[in-house]
């Protein structure tokens, strides 16, 4: 069936375990997340913090990339880092403020930063679903945001940052976010009437994009801060949805190595589709390196499309862009014959490294 114009009936029968429909209800979790980062958990002691990082991996981890990336335009006037490996920084003590966001709760890297994290005095404040770390939190005392289980994690995103936001602005380490999060729920539910399968396919460029992504390899660049998050977000998304193989990276680093290396190895390069994130208004200097570089390589690559972010502040274009992403990478999938919602093979290794 791959390759072939599936109806709508066809293309569904393959979203076994319904993600387009976790998809739908995005702009119902963003508002509940909301909720949930204000609801009374007891955050530390604000004074005197020097750092914030945040500890997660994969589909959980992303939202401390969204978080590091917001924090600075929401008044953030301290490092926001995201750290995704089993050691904690080793800038991490008293004065740190530390998430630790894992899904299921039982992530060894997130855990083992955990542990790390509060041996060196950091405050440390969880967003999780269950598993051991939710237990650990009831254990030692610690705060945590327990957000609704059941879900794919890369299908969680709102649950997942939103209440990390809601902790940094309550502890005066950011101000207008939660405003601007509130203000993107109408504009969420008018890009669902647009992404959602609902929408005719003239009408849905995500369902668009993702036909013309079969048989190509997705190649996402984004542009320095959110959109270069966002190219990550959708490489991961095409990964773990359609299981394909998918590439990222961003200007203007790209144009200091990348761009050469489209010169050989045709066949391979003959396969890519490059989709460059961007938004209206882009500062002239990283404008221009989008049209040159996809001008240079344009002639290597299969194809070159650029995607623009909408929406009048950045939350409401990193939302948008990142909504994009997910349904384009659900439709890839669909159009592909794959349920999106598995991930066998992370399944598999998680299962094969506990045991
Ligand atoms: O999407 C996934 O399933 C993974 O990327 C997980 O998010 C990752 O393995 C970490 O697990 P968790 O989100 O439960 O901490």
């Amino acid at each position: 069936m791959a390759g072939a114009k599936m109806t709508d009936e066809e293309l569904m029968s393959h979203d076994a375990s319904g993600m387009l429909g976790v998809l739908d209800a995005f702009p119902e979790q963003v508002s509940e997340a909301l909720e949930i980062g204000m609801s009374d958990v007891a955050l530390p002691d604000a004074s005197g913090i020097t750092d914030v990082t945040i500890l997660g991996m994969g589909g959980s981890g992303i939202s401390g990339d969204v978080a590091s990336v917001l924090a600075p335009l929401y008044g953030a006037r301290i490092p926001v880092l995201a750290s995704k490996q089993y050691s904690a920084p080793a800038y991490l003590g008293p004065g740190s403020l530390v998430f630790a966001v894992s899904y299921s709760g039982n992530t060894a890297e997130t855990l083992a930063g955990f542990a790390e994290a509060r041996d060196r005095g950091a405050r440390v404040v969880a967003v999780s679903s269950g598993g051991a770390l939710s237990e650990r939190c009831g254990v030692e005392g610690v705060p945590l945001f327990g957000i609704p289980g059941g879900l794919q994690p890369r299908a969680s995103l709102g649950y997942l940052f939103v209440p990390i936001i809601c902790a940094l602005e309550r502890m005066g380490l950011l101000s207008n976010a939660m405003r601007d999060l509130r203000g993107s729920l109408p504009v969420l539910e008018s890009r669902r009437a647009q992404y959602s399968i609902a929408s005719g396919i003239d009408d849905n460029p995500a369902r668009r994009l993702a036909r013309d992504l079969i048989g190509f390899l997705p190649v996402v660049y984004g542009v320095e801060g959110y959109l270069a998050v966002a190219a990550l977000r959708w490489k991961c998304q095409f990964n773990e949805m359609a299981k394909i193989p998918a590439f990222h990276n961003y200007f203007p680093e790209l144009n200091h190595n990348e761009t050469v290396g489209w010169q050989n190895l045709r066949e391979i390069c003959s396969q890519a589709h490059v989709i460059a994130l961007c938004e209206p208004g882009l500062p002239e200097r990283l404008e221009k390196r989008i049209e040159v570089t996809l001008d240079l390589i344009g002639g290597s690559v299969a194809h070159t499309t650029r995607v623009f972010a909408r929406g009048s502040n950045t939350i409401e274009r990193l939302l948008d862009v990142f909504y994009f992403g997910d349904y384009a990478s659900v439709y890839t999938a669909l159009e592909l014959g794959q349920d999106p919602t598995p991930v066998e093979r992370i399944d598999e290794l998680k299962k094969r490294l506990a045991g």
